[in-house]
């Protein structure tokens, strides 16, 4: 029999963000995957896009116009952010001073060391949670296991170019045919995600579990030859050598979004909001 004094309350999720991720997290709660959760809000820039995922939902969220008129929702516990990494910059301090826990994709936001110490703060002084998937990479608890010990960690992440069309860090590049591997930027963390804030969230996760974003390097790859969008982590130390190398399928709908990232979001969210074994945590 379930012990009731274990029983986590259920998890309100106000959502922001409607577009790949979003959809798909919705649709992973709205099928009981993710358990003792619910969509109660959603919030979207493009109304539409909330509307009409709302409209595929039941019980049917209320569609927020605001994050204000969100964050007033009183069954809104934890706000699940698969927008961007400037919605963070905007509205990560909102959430956290009105007490609502914060899972996000879009880590690349807290690559920036003030804005990732306030929100740790404004965390701790409402008590609530700053959750990051593991994303489109794998290895990350290995990374956080030893991050004491860490000397060097390089991530490279190649991808078609089309995938990175729109970012600053390819605007040279636009409309210019591609034909070998080209490498759009070597540097460190801290500056990858400005210029690919929609293809290296990965480069902050990994920064944030690891050595922080001016001691981890990133290569931003562009070749039309890619398998897929492949990330590889090197990472050497007292402890010994890693390298993990993801080779991701893009999703179907935004070829800028791993497949794994929808499935670790909705992997991490889980185990958030479910009582149960931590495995590998
Ligand atoms: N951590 C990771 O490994 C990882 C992997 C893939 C994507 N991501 C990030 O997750 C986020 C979502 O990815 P996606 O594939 O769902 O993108 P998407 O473009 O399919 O959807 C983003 C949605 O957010 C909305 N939006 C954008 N800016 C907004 C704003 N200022 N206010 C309100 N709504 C806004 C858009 O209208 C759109 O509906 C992005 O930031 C992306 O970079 C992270």
């Amino acid at each position: 029999m379930m012990d009731q004094n274990r029983a986590k309350d259920r998890v309100g999720i106000g959502l922001l963000g409607c577009g790949t991720m979003g959809g798909e997290i919705a649709a992973a709660v709205a099928s009981q995957a993710v358990g003792n959760a619910g969509i109660v809000a959603v919030f979207d820039e493009y109304i539409d896009g909330a509307t009409r995922l709302a409209g595929t939902l039941q019980p049917a969220p209320v569609v927020c116009p605001t994050m204000a008129e969100l964050l007033a929702i009183p069954d809104v516990s934890l706000v699940v952010e698969c927008a961007s990494p400037a919605v963070i910059e905007a509205h990560g301090a909102t959430i956290l001073a009105a007490g609502r826990s914060l899972l996000t994709l879009s880590s690349g936001a807290l690559a920036d060391t003030a804005l990732f110490d306030r929100l740790t703060a404004l965390a701790a002084e409402n008590r609530c949670d700053i959750v990051v998937p593991s994303g489109a990479l794998g290895g990350i608890d290995a990374i956080r296991s030893v991050q004491r010990l860490l000397t060097e960690v390089t991530l490279t992440s190649t991808k078609p170019p089309v995938a990175f069309s729109g970012s600053p860090g390819f605007a040279a590049w636009e409309g210019v045919e591609i034909a070998e591997p080209v490498v759009l930027y070597e540097g460190p963390a801290r500056d990858a995600v400005k210029l690919f804030p929609a293809n290296v969230n990965v480069a902050a996760t990994l920064s944030l579990a690891g050595i922080g974003p001016d001691r981890t390097m990133v290569r931003v790859v562009a070749d039309p030859a890619s398998p897929g969008n492949v990330h590889e982590i090197e990472a050497r130390g007292e402890f010994g050598e890693f390298t993990f190398r993801m080779v991701n399928r893009p999703h179907v709908r935004n070829p800028r979004t791993s497949h794994l990232a929808v499935l670790s979001a909705i992997e991490t969210l889980r185990s958030y909001c479910e009582r149960g074994p931590r495995i590998g945590t």
